[in-house]
């Protein structure tokens, strides 16, 4: 796995070049105080998604590899601030991956939390006073308009002065599917309403009664904002009746499901290996009663 992303690293364009942090994220800090729990979540997260390039902190068993991924316990890394570190964390620069869609925020910061458990001279900033630096807190509603045939994603912001519609959030549409989340359509922006509206693909099948997972997700390119999320089962597909991938025996099915030809042969060749231990021990104890006679 590693030599196939170092010899890709070589030729995928940089996502992010220079991976310079914009100011105001440079900011941002952890809603929430570090606590030894949240540094030892932090560390089985690292131990996962990290360890196979960064190595263990403060040992420099980083990967060999260009650029290089360095020991993260350094002082270059101590003295970013939160918001650097998060940021880069979020949006990774090749070959490390972009984090935003494999970790959600809080394990980005329990993340963090583990990294500077070995930062001397840190102290965690005041998390009371990120309320400020948090932005907005945006909720997703999602209806389905049957005359027109599309899904209309409202945006409403929760502020001091109560609900109102947030204009110009990034949605993302999308259904749930065996392997994953499929993204429909472009991202669009909401409009002055709160709205933002996708034509429903008519082709799209369901399951057997035509029910379909929808979801709406905030984009935020940044991956530096809570992401507001709604997700709703819609009977808008279109009616499938496929057999589920386990349910015939097959190669790739469960075990008590695996194709007849696979469980004779299998149970064959244990049967002769059997056997044949069981006949070379009768043998050496054949050897053993002509020794005695
Ligand atoms: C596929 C390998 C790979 C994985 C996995 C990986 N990284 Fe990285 N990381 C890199 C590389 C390479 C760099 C250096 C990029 C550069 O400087 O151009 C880097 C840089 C960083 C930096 C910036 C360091 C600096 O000097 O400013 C941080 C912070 C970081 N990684 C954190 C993490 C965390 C946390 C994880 C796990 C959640 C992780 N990385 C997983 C390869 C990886």
């Amino acid at each position: 796995m590693l030599l196939l992303m170092v010899s890709a690293a070589g030729y995928l364009p940089a996502q992010n070049p220079g991976w310079i942090v914009p100011d105001d994220l440079k900011s941002k800090i952890c809603p929430v105080k570090f606590s030894p729990e949240m540094v030892k979540q932090g560390e089985g997260i690292y131990l996962k998604n990290c360890q196979s390039c960064h190595g263990l902190p403060t040992k420099q068993n980083f990967a060999a590899i260009k650029p290089s991924p360095g020991d993260l316990s350094e002082p270059r890394v101590g003295t970013q601030k939160d918001g650097e570190l998060f940021y880069r964390i979020s949006t990774g620069k090749a070959p490390m991956p972009e984090f935003r869609n494999i970790l959600n925020e809080d394990e980005r910061w329990s993340v963090i939390s583990f990294l500077r458990s070995f930062h001397k001279g840190y102290v965690q900033p005041d998390p009371g006073k990120s309320s400020s630096t948090a932005g907005k807190r945006i909720k997703l509603l999602m209806t389905y308009d049957t005359a027109k045939k599309r899904i209309l994603v409202k945006a409403v912001e929760l502020n001091k002065e109560g609900v109102q519609p947030a204009k110009g959030v990034g949605i993302v549409l999308f259904v749930q599917r065996y392997f994953g989340n499929m993204q429909i359509a472009d991202p669009k922006t909401t409009s002055e309403s709160g709205y933002a509206g996708f034509d429903w693909p008519r082709d799209l099948p369901g399951d057997k009664t035509g029910n379909v997972i929808v979801g709406a997700r905030e984009s935020d390119p940044t991956g530096s904002m809570q992401e507001a999320m709604v997700i709703d089962t819609l009977n808008i597909g279109v009616p499938t009746d496929k057999p589920s991938l386990t349910d015939t025996r097959a190669m790739w099915s469960t075990r008590d499901k695996a194709p007849v030809w696979v469980i004779l042969i299998y149970t064959l060749a244990v049967i002769t290996v059997w056997y044949f231990i069981i006949y070379i021990i009768l043998s050496v104890l054949d050897i053993r009663k002509i020794k005695q006679a």
